[in-house]
């Protein structure tokens, strides 16, 4: 069985972090991952989280299983949170959420359920896209193609290519969207620019997949989420993925969930019993600690506010250390235009660093990036931020 078992490659983002932690020197930064660290290079546990801990404590309930599609109080919170109060589809009961193991885990749910269902095998996503979209969906036996998204002459989207290969898409194939901080470009479409988007996928006939995974690190939980809503509006057919890893700092916790909107409440029963299976036959039932932590913060309104000045910190602090790394590396290259980075949102900056350049960052300086030239905002600190842009600065 395992004699003629090839290799596999590093993956391309957690691999780094395996070669980082192998790395000897004190000094070295691991821009490759996205996680948020504070300014003392820690992940934070929020003080949200933390009251949430010790509510749940003092309960002392046991760790008893779960429902196959999860905790209900989370689901129900969840999906007010991801479509918003009063979106059309609750009162039609055409929206189900299920709790998952993550954005990934709920990305394979998803994945698992339309390569069931759905007449189409034929996906697209952003050209370039979350390394492990492509692996994901391919793992399920789609055939997965790419619509432009990023020009990198411009640094810009490359929008009308984007409307242009959507038209050409034969109606029934799944899109997928990265609903806001798109990673890993950091690149978001406009509102008018989302109509357009949103107006195709209609009219012909697409099967529109967000992945939401950073809630909340562009402008706002609100306004970030506000582009789901006007999809459940406009299209008959939703599929969303959403994370709460980086908006809780919740990584090992893997929380997450996966919500579709259907034609009506009957399709959405039928089609709820059939995610349910994909989820039995995967992992049974998901687990609760995370569940109930993002519960209690959702139900209470003193801790939910507690959660939205947190994360509005966390925004902030990616925000100054984009803004400075714009700015150190514009004085030390003059060069070199680097106002793009402020443009983006999001954990990411797409640097614009080779994967020679990359190499050498990590080879010379121990500062770890992912190959396509991808950078953690979001672990830039204080402290290490002027040896990161020497460094950069040097390899360019
Ligand atoms: C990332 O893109 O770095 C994160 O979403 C972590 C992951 O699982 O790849």
């Amino acid at each position: 069985l395992f004699s003629a078992i090839p290799m596999a490659p590093r993956d391309p983002i957690l691999g780094i972090t395996e070669s980082f932690n192998a790395d000897q020197n004190p000094e070295k930064i691991n821009l490759g991952v996205g996680v948020y660290y504070d300014d003392n290079g820690k992940v934070p546990l929020l003080k949200c989280v933390q009251q949430a801990e010790t509510m749940m404590l003092e309960k002392a309930a046991p760790h008893t299983y779960l429902p196959i599609d999860g905790l209900p109080a989370f689901n129900t919170a969840v999906q007010k949170m991801v479509f918003g109060e009063g979106c059309r589809g609750f009162d039609e009961k055409r929206i189900m959420t299920v709790q998952a193991l993550g954005g990934t885990g709920a990305l394979r749910i998803g994945a698992d359920f339309i390569s069931r269902f759905s007449a189409s095998s034929h996906i697209w996503i952003s050209n370039p896209s979350w390394e492990n979209h492509r692996a994901l969906f391919e793992a399920d036996g789609f055939t997965v193609h790419t619509y432009p998204y990023y020009d990198g002459e411009t640094r810009s989207i490359n929008f009308n290519g984007m409307i242009a290969e959507l038209k050409s898409m034969p109606s029934g194939s799944t899109v997928l969207l990265h609903a806001c901080c798109h990673n890993p470009t950091g690149l978001d479409l406009s509102d008018g620019q989302w109509d357009e988007v949103i107006a195709v996928i209609s009219e012909r006939s697409l099967i529109p997949f967000l992945d939401m995974a950073y809630q909340g690190f562009a402008q706002s939980l609100e306004a970030d989420g506000r582009i789901i809503r006007r999809f459940a509006d406009n299209c008959p057919y939703l599929l969303v993925s959403n994370s709460y890893s980086k908006s809780f700092s919740l990584y090992g916790e893997r929380i997450g969930a996966f919500s579709f909107v259907a034609r009506s409440a009957d399709e959405a029963t039928r089609a709820l019993s059939q995610v349910k299976r994909v989820i039995r036959t995967n992992y049974s039932n998901p687990s609760r600690h995370g569940a109930e932590i993002v519960t209690t913060v959702l139900s209470s309104p003193e801790l939910y506010t507690m959660w939205d000045n947190e994360l509005s910190d966390m925004r902030s602090r990616i925000r100054q250390m984009r803004e400075k790394l714009a700015q150190d590396l514009s004085a030390l290259r003059e060069d070199l235009d680097f106002s793009y980075i402020i443009t983006q949102n999001g954990l990411f900056s797409y640097s614009g660093l080779n994967k020679k350049q990359v190499e050498q960052l990590r080879d010379e300086h121990s500062i770890y990036a992912v190959d396509t030239g991808r950078i953690c905002v979001a672990a830039l600190n204080s402290g290490n931020i002027g040896r990161v842009v020497k460094a950069i600065a040097q390899v360019l």
